[in-house]
């Protein structure tokens, strides 16, 4: 399986924070947004990582990141144009990469998580075809997200981009595993409301199959939502480092 990170997007949520500096590259606590979801990559044995970002950001993430060595990946680079394309274009600049992969993890690069998806990585390549999302349960505020549906074996019943009614708790994360065809199926999609290229529309089509599962993360931030949830996931993180539950 071969990895994506998303680092592109206005940030226009953290303004002024972000008029001149990549949001994925703001401090969490001691380290740069991006180096979490890269870990997270490591740490569930992928090698190959493609970073989407803005042509103004791409060379200081290669000067921040270089090849990846210090991660122990394989990095390239893609730039994304449109940087009000959506999640689903920017991972459409990872067709000519992921071609002799079977699979693709595909990780927002301000989605705060430190969950070991090594498991979940041997159980989907075992799979035939479909897609898997990352949910999280959230006390409130879950239709600020994606919102999730799920049966009881956890087939995924619905996915609704910021309800006003939420069907559940769980909040869409970040991260999401597909089959190849993820390509063809975002060249089917057309722009929503907001002008781009929707992640959900895009699982809604695995949903429709019947193919697409749920599985759930222990704790998550979206840490570019707002300053408050940048804050919190600053917090969280350092609380961690301190009490020695994260390196
Ligand atoms: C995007 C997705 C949403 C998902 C969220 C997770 O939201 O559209 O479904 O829950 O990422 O980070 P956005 O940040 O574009 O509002």
């Amino acid at each position: 399986m071969k990895g994506i990170v998303l680092a592109g997007g206005l940030a226009t949520r953290l303004r002024p924070l972000t008029w001149v500096t990549n949001k994925h590259l703001l401090p969490i606590y001691n380290k740069p947004m991006i180096f979490f979801p890269l870990e997270v990559m490591a740490k569930a044995g992928i090698r190959d990582v493609l970073i989407t970002t803005s042509s103004d950001h791409a060379g200081h993430f290669i000067n921040l990141l270089k090849g990846g060595e210090e991660f122990g990946l394989k990095l390239e680079f893609a730039v994304q144009e449109n940087l009000k394309g959506g999640i689903a274009d920017a991972i459409a600049l990872g067709e000519e990469f992921a071609k002799d992969s079977d699979d693709i993890l595909v990780i927002l690069g301000d989605n705060i998580f430190t969950f070991n998806l090594k498991v979940s990585i041997d159980r989907f390549e075992k799979r035939e075809k479909g897609a898997v999302v990352f949910g999280v349960k959230m006390d409130t505020g879950s239709k600020q997200y994606g919102v999730i549906e799920v049966d009881i074996d956890g087939t995924v019943l619905s996915i609704e981009e910021k309800p006003e009614q939420p069907k559940s708790n769980i909040a869409q994360a970040g991260v999401y595993m597909y089959d190849r065809r993820v390509f063809s199926f975002i060249k089917l999609l057309s722009p929503s409301k907001r002008g781009e290229l929707e992640v959900t529309d895009l699982n809604n089509m695995y949903v429709k199959e019947g193919t697409m599962r749920c599985e759930m993360l222990d704790f998550w931030i979206d840490a570019g939502t707002s300053f408050d949830e940048l804050l919190r996931a600053n917090n969280l993180v350092a609380e961690k480092i301190k009490k020695g539950e994260l390196l």
